[in-house]
């Protein structure tokens, strides 16, 4: 279980402080699929950052399986349990993709036949990308997959997925949809943070919270939450524009 206490987080720019994450509480209980959605800019990357250690909080605390993990640096972290798949996928020169699922699954003779595996789960065909190295020349969309079988491999208690639509084409988004099934099935009380804006993804949360300006706006079952977001303005609020004296969203 993931709990989150009252966490706030600026960043100085310009030599002005920006408050970025408002006194943010919400727990991810055990055997939890939770989506965090919300406008672009809302904070949910860094909130992402902040849960897998690698920025941390200016108050508040986060608590992972009743320890208190908020001094805990990203490997601590990691080997406590917690699996993190950025927005933008790292590339690890001079890695090959079976060596990286290697590292990532913590086992340094996982077969070759289970990493293909993984790379099937996101849809890759295996042979192709084993032995390729994790550089420039995987496209964007490859370069995500590999990541999300990387995060697949390490079945984490608690996985945190940031976008894992992004650049993913039509025909593995249903593979990686069934990935996080597969995925919660295998791995006894795991839980999940995706933070995601695609309506197929949200239709597979147990409960879903909204982050809006760094607050968390809503929360709450998929099914009390989801029918309000879809067709309105509240899920992907427009710009805000003064006209007149009054403010109006374009
Ligand atoms: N180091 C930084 N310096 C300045 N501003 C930052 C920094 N990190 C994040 N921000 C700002 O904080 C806000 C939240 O960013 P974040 O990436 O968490 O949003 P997000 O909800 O993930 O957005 P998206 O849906 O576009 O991925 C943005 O306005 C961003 O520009
Ligand atoms: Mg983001």
């Amino acid at each position: 279980m993931l709990e989150l206490k009252n966490l706030s987080f600026s960043v100085t720019e310009n030599g002005y402080s920006k408050q970025i994450i408002h006194d943010v509480s919400f727990v991810i209980p055990d055997d939890k699929l939770i989506v965090l959605t919300g406008p672009n800019g809302g904070g949910k990357s860094t909130l992402a950052r902040l849960i897998a250690g690698i920025e941390k909080p200016d108050s508040g605390r986060i608590f992972f399986n009743g320890q208190d993990i908020t001094e805990k640096s990203v490997t601590e972290r990691a080997r406590m349990g917690i699996s993190y798949a950025f927005q933008q996928p790292v590339k690890f020169k001079g890695i090959q993709v079976l060596d990286l699922l290697r590292f990532a699954a913590g086992k340094e003779n996982l077969s070759t036949a289970d990493a293909c595996d993984y790379l099937a789960t996101v849809g890759l065909c295996a042979k192709d990308y084993i032995d390729r190295e994790v550089n420039e020349s995987l496209s964007g969309g490859e370069l995500k997959r590999i990541e999300i079988a990387t995060v697949l491999a390490r079945g984490a208690a608690l996985s945190v997925f940031d976008e894992p639509e992004a650049g993913i084409d039509l025909w593995s988004f249903q593979n990686l949809i069934q990935a996080f099934d597969g995925m919660r099935r295998s791995i006894p009380n795991s839980s999940f943070l995706i933070i995601s804006h695609q309506e197929r993804i949200l239709n597979i949360a147990d409960e879903i919270f909204v982050l809006t300006d760094g607050k968390l706006d809503k929360r709450g079952e998929r099914d009390a939450i989801l029918p309000d977001l879809i067709g309105t303005t509240s899920a992907v609020a427009g710009c805000r524009k003064i006209e007149g004296g009054g403010e109006s969203v374009c």
